[in-house]
C-alpha cells in the first residue's frame, strides 16, 4: 500500500493528508474531510452526482484520485453558500423546486456553476445541454433548466449575484 502526502485547498481551506495512491477525490472529501454533500451514485463517470470544481474545472470526483488533486483548488457544493446566504444557483434551485429527493442537487450545482463561468447569460438549450451528463430521477429537468437560467439573470445583474461570480 503506498501512501502520499498532498496538499489541497478546499472551499478555501488548505487541508493536508496522507493518503492511500487508491483513495478517489470522492472518498477523499466525504471520509477523510467529512464533506458529505459531495454524493456517490454510480461511481463510474456516469451520473455527475460527484461533480466537483478542481481550478474551476467541473470533474467528476470519483473518476479522479486524491494524489491528482495535489496542489489544486477544490470547491465542493459546502462551499457555494456565504453563511445563511445561499449562492444564487441554489435560492434558485429552491424557488423552481428543482430538487425533491436532492440525491442529484450538488451534482447539478456545481456543474451549473462551472458552465455559467464560462457562458453567464445561456438560452434554455444550452442549459439542457450543460446537464446533458448529470441523472436525476426525480424532477424531469425542466424546474432544473429553469433554475439555471433564473441563476443566470441573477448572478449577471445583481450586485449579490456579482459578489458570487469570485468562484
Ligand atoms: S458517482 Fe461519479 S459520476 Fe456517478
Ligand atoms: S432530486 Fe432526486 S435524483 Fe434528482
Amino acid at each position: 500500500m503506498s501512501v502520499h502526502g498532498i496538499r489541497v485547498k478546499v472551499n478555501g481551506q488548505l487541508c493536508e493528508r496522507r493518503v492511500e495512491a487508491r483513495t478517489t477525490l470522492a472518498d477523499f472529501l466525504r471520509n477523510e474531510l467529512e464533506l458529505t454533500g459531495t454524493h456517490l451514485g454510480c461511481e463510474h463517470g456516469v451520473c455527475g452526482a460527484c461533480t466537483v470544481l478542481l481550478n474551476g474545472t467541473a470533474v467528476r470526483s470519483c473518476l479522479l484520485l486524491a494524489v491528482q488533486a495535489d496542489g489544486a483548488d477544490v470547491l465542493t457544493v459546502e462551499g457555494l453558500a456565504q453563511g445563511e446566504r445561499l449562492h444564487p444557483l441554489q435560492k434558485a434551485f429552491q424557488d423552481h423546486h428543482a430538487l425533491q429527493c436532492g440525491f442529484c442537487t450538488p451534482g447539478f450545482l456545481m456543474t451549473a456553476l462551472a458552465f455559467l463561468k464560462e457562458n453567464p447569460r445561456p438560452s434554455e438549450a444550452q442549459a439542457r445541454d450543460a446537464i446533458s451528463g448529470n441523472i436525476c430521477r426525480c424532477t424531469g429537468y425542466q424546474p432544473i433548466v429553469q433554475a439555471i437560467l433564473q441563476a443566470a439573470v441573477e448572478i449577471t445583474s445583481s450586485p449579490a449575484g456579482a459578489e458570487s461570480r469570485k468562484y
